[in-house]
C-alpha cells in the first residue's frame, strides 16, 4: 500500500485494506466488487447532493472550458469568484464579506489568524486565545487541531495547546447533574465559561469558537438557553464568536444555517463542504463589518493582507457553489430539509424504546441513535453496513446526515436497516 491513510490505524490496516469505491449512483455509492450502500452521512456530511449529480458535472465542465483556473491574488480575481462571494453574503445572517479557501481546515486556520488580527487591529495585542470546547471538532491543521476537543487529534503533534481554553461541551444527556432542567443546565455552562474567560483574565481571550450543533463529537444539539446563554456571557466580556458551519451550513439543521436555527450572532463564520455539496474543494470564512473594518484598516496600514492560498476562489469550485445555490434554492432547502428530517424522525421514533437506546435526537436531517455502549453502537453501526447502510460510527453514537437528494424511500430503507440493525442485536445469535 502506498497510502497513508486519514483517521485509520495504519497498523490494522496492514491486515484490513480500506474498502475501495468506484463508482457513485445517487444516495449509494459502490465498491470495487459491485457492492451498493446508501451512504446515509453523506460520506463525511457533506455530500448534499450524493454521488453522481449531473447538474455539478456539467456546471463544472462548462467552467473549465472557459476559464479553468485563475487567482485571486494583488488586483485580480476570477469573475466566478466576485459572483459567488455576492450570492454568499446575500445568504448569510450578518456577514459582509468573504474569503475563500479550500479546505474546512483551513477555513478555520484563517478565522483563527483573523482573531489575532482583529485585536492587534484594535491595539489589545495580549487578547489572542480561543476558547473552544470538549468533543469540538474544527480540523486537523495546526490550530484547527489545537482547537477541536477530542484528545486523539493532539496525540504526538506537539499543537499549540497554549492558545487554547477548553469549556465543557453541550452534551445534556451524558454531563448534566441529577435532576438538572436543560435551561439550568446551559446556565451552567454559561457559569463555566464566565469562570473560565475570568480566571485567564478577558484582555487574554480573543474569541470562542463552536459548531451551532457538534457532528465528530457525537451529534450534540445544544440544549434549551445554550446559545442565548453562551452569547451572554461572550458579550459580556467582549469575546468574538466564531460559528464553524462546516458541517451545519447549508440546510443541514433545517435552515439556510444554523445560526438561524439556534439565534446565534456571530461575528465569523466557517463554511465548507455542502458550499459545493463537496465535489470540489473550497471553503470560506465569511465576516461581520465589524471584523472586516478592522482588518482592512490594519492590511490599509500595512499595504497588504499577507494572507492566502493558491486555489482559494477557484473559478471552478465557485462554479459548482453558484450552482448548488441554484439547486438548494429550487428545492426551497428549509422546507425540504425539514420535511425529510421529520421523516427520518418518524422512522426512528420507535426506537426509544429499544434495548440498549439511550436517545434519539434529531435537528433536520442531522439525526442521531445514542446507544448506552460503545459495544452495542459498534454492533449495530456494522450489522447495518452488512445490510447495505453506513452510519458513522462515535463511540456510543450512530450518526445520520443523508443526502438532500434521498427520495422518501430511501428515507425509509435508513431508518428501516437501523431498526432492524438494532432488534438483531436482541436476539440472541
Ligand atoms: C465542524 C468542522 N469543522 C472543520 C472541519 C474540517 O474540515 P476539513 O476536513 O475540510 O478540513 C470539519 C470536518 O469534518 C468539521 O466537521
Amino acid at each position: 500500500m502506498a497510502q497513508i491513510f486519514p483517521f485509520t490505524d495504519p497498523v490494522a490496516v496492514e491486515t484490513t485494506p480500506p474498502t475501495q469505491f468506484v463508482r457513485g449512483n445517487g444516495v449509494r455509492v459502490v465498491d470495487a466488487d459491485g457492492k451498493s450502500y446508501i451512504d446515509a452521512v453523506s460520506a463525511l456530511w457533506c455530500a448534499s447532493l450524493g454521488f453522481s449529480p449531473e447538474r455539478l458535472t456539467r456546471a463544472m465542465a462548462d467552467q473549465m472550458g472557459k476559464l479553468a483556473y485563475y487567482h485571486s491574488f494583488m488586483g485580480r480575481t476570477p469573475e466566478v469568484a466576485d459572483q459567488l462571494a455576492a450570492r454568499l453574503i446575500a445568504r448569510l445572517p450578518g456577514m459582509e464579506r468573504v474569503f475563500f479557501g479550500t479546505s474546512g481546515s483551513e477555513a478555520v486556520e484563517t478565522a483563527s489568524k483573523f482573531v489575532r488580527y482583529y485585536w492587534n487591529a484594535k491595539d489589545r495585542p495580549q487578547k489572542k486565545r480561543i476558547i473552544s470546547r470538549e468533543g469540538a471538532y474544527h480540523g486537523s491543521g495546526q490550530m484547527s487541531a489545537a482547537l477541536t476537543g477530542l484528545t486523539y487529534c493532539h496525540d504526538g503533534f506537539d499543537l499549540p495547546l497554549d492558545a487554547v481554553l477548553r469549556t465543557g461541551r453541550p452534551h445534556y444527556l451524558r454531563d448534566a447533574e441529577p435532576g438538572e432542567s436543560e435551561a439550568d443546565f446551559s446556565k451552567r455552562r454559561a457559569r463555566e465559561l464566565d469562570a473560565l474567560i475570568t480566571a485567564a483574565d478577558p484582555e487574554t481571550v480573543g474569541a470562542f469558537i463552536g459548531e451551532p450543533a457538534m457532528g465528530a463529537g457525537g451529534v450534540i444539539l445544544p440544549p434549551d438557553g445554550y446559545w442565548a446563554e453562551i452569547q451572554n456571557v461572550l458579550a459580556k466580556h467582549d469575546v468574538l464568536l466564531i460559528a464553524d458551519e462546516i458541517i451545519c451550513g447549508f440546510g443541514r439543521t433545517g435552515e439556510w444555517f444554523a445560526c438561524e436555527t439556534y439565534d446565534i450572532r456571530p461575528d465569523m463564520m466557517t463554511l465548507a463542504k455542502q458550499l459545493t455539496a463537496s465535489v470540489f474543494p473550497m471553503s470560506a470564512v465569511a465576516v461581520s463589518g465589524k471584523v472586516y473594518e478592522a482588518i482592512e484598516a490594519l492590511a490599509g496600514k500595512n499595504g497588504t493582507l499577507g494572507h492566502g492560498v493558491t486555489y482559494g476562489g477557484h473559478p471552478v469550485g465557485a462554479a459548482v457553489a453558484l450552482e448548488c445555490l441554484d439547486i438548494y434554492e429550487e428545492m426551497d432547502l428549509p422546507a425540504h430539509v425539514g420535511r425529510l428530517g421529520n421523516l427520518i424522525a418518524d422512522g426512528l421514533a420507535r426506537l426509544r424504546d429499544a434495548p440498549g437506546v439511550l436517545d434519539v435526537r434529531h435537528s433536520g436531517m442531522l439525526a442521531a441513535v445514542e446507544f448506552n455502549t460503545d459495544a452495542l453502537a459498534r454492533a449495530v453501526g456494522e450489522e447495518a453496513e452488512r445490510m447495505g447502510v453506513f452510519f458513522r460510527i462515535i463511540g456510543s453514537v450512530l450518526a445520520i446526515a443523508p443526502p438532500y437528494i434521498c427520495t422518501d424511500a430511501d428515507i425509509e430503507e435508513i431508518t428501516s436497516v437501523m431498526r432492524k440493525a438494532v432488534e438483531a442485536q436482541a436476539v440472541p445469535q
